[in-house]
């Protein structure tokens, strides 16, 4: 089957590290609509090989759109292993989480976030990321999420700037308020430090009915550990807790309705639901695209989300679309 440009992505050579191995096939362009296989997926980088291609003047090899998430996924484990060997320096660890929030970001830029709203949120979780990395208390903690899975990290990065993106679109415009988002979002799951690893990496259907409750506590546990810290600011305290809560009140831990809940818990609430339709994790086989995703919400799940938040949400996939 022919392969058009709109199914492939550019990667600049510079993404590269040498001796990987790379999941996915590697095309370079030829022209326009002619794209050449020249490495299949599994075969370890050589970045010599790839200096040549830059010799003839080739910035970027083309992967598939549709595989990306495969090489974003590799990059954050990467960054996961590094982040867990106790001998970097901290400026190497800020780089590696960096490099991990890109990824994130780019994958989001091919699902379509390509708005200059969500080039603000790139910017704020960076911040945040940057914030974490020089609080040291903050910083061990949000490593140890790639302790429990590198999914994690990438699901944590890319809660933040959806939450972000959504509470703009909900008018949000207080630096410190948008900041306080993107830290929830961050910091979200790290309750789940808390439960067995094994536990924290088991799909929830294998789970049984006394794991599902295990595993649930990691609402409060979050709570409670940051807590302890007695740097993070309350509201995001509250986030965690509540992150799991839903407007009507199907929730956990404290089944709490909409009027209830923490203003900012309503938009990371739709915002880590929404990114675990789009990207790749534990829970599901197949990602969907930000349209099937909200259509999931909407007509399978009936909206058990703030319904403003939902709608900002809809609008920015919706002018995403039409700009595209
Ligand atoms: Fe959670
Ligand atoms: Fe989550």
């Amino acid at each position: 089957m022919e392969l058009t440009a709109k199914e492939f992505v550019p990667i600049s050579l510079t993404e590269f590290v040498s001796g990987v191995a790379i999941p996915v096939d590697l095309f370079v362009r030829l022209g326009e609509e002619k794209f050449v296989l020249v490495a299949k997926a599994g075969q370890h980088s050589n970045v010599d090989q790839f200096k040549n291609y830059q010799n003839k003047e080739v910035a970027y090899l083309w992967v598939r759109k549709k595989e990306y998430y495969k090489l974003a996924h590799q990059s954050i484990s990467l960054a996961g292993i590094a982040l867990s060997k106790r001998e970097l320096n901290d400026k190497q660890r800020t780089s590696l989480v960096t490099h991990a929030a890109r990824s994130v970001f780019k994958q989001m830029d091919h699902l379509g976030f390509d708005l200059e709203l969500y080039n603000n949120a790139k910017q704020i979780t960076l911040a945040i990321v940057g914030l974490v990395e020089n609080h040291k208390s903050l910083s061990d903690l949000f490593e140890s999420l790639s302790g429990v899975s590198d999914q994690l990290l990438s699901h944590s990065i890319g809660v933040s700037s959806l939450s972000v993106v959504i509470g703009q679109a909900l008018g949000y415009e207080k630096k410190g308020t948008l900041e306080k988002l993107a830290m929830g979002g961050l910091l979200h799951e790290i309750g789940l430090k808390a439960i067995p690893a094994e536990l924290a990496r088991k799909p929830m259907s294998a789970m049984s009915h006394s794991e599902v409750a295990l595993w649930e506590t990691h609402a409060f546990r979050g709570m409670q550990m940051l807590l302890s810290l007695g740097i993070v600011p309350d509201d995001v305290v509250s986030i965690v807790y509540e992150h799991h809560e839903n407007s009507i009140g199907q929730g956990f831990p404290q089944r709490l309705r909409d009027v209830k809940m923490h203003p900012l818990a309503k938009v990371v609430s739709l915002a880590d639901s929404y990114a675990d339709l789009i990207l790749p994790n534990i829970n599901i086989a197949v990602t969907k695209n930000p349209r099937e995703a909200l259509m999931y919400i909407e007509h399978t799940l009936g909206i058990p989300f703030n319904k403003e938040a939902f709608r900002a949400l809809k609008k920015i996939i919706d002018n995403d679309k039409k700009a595209a």
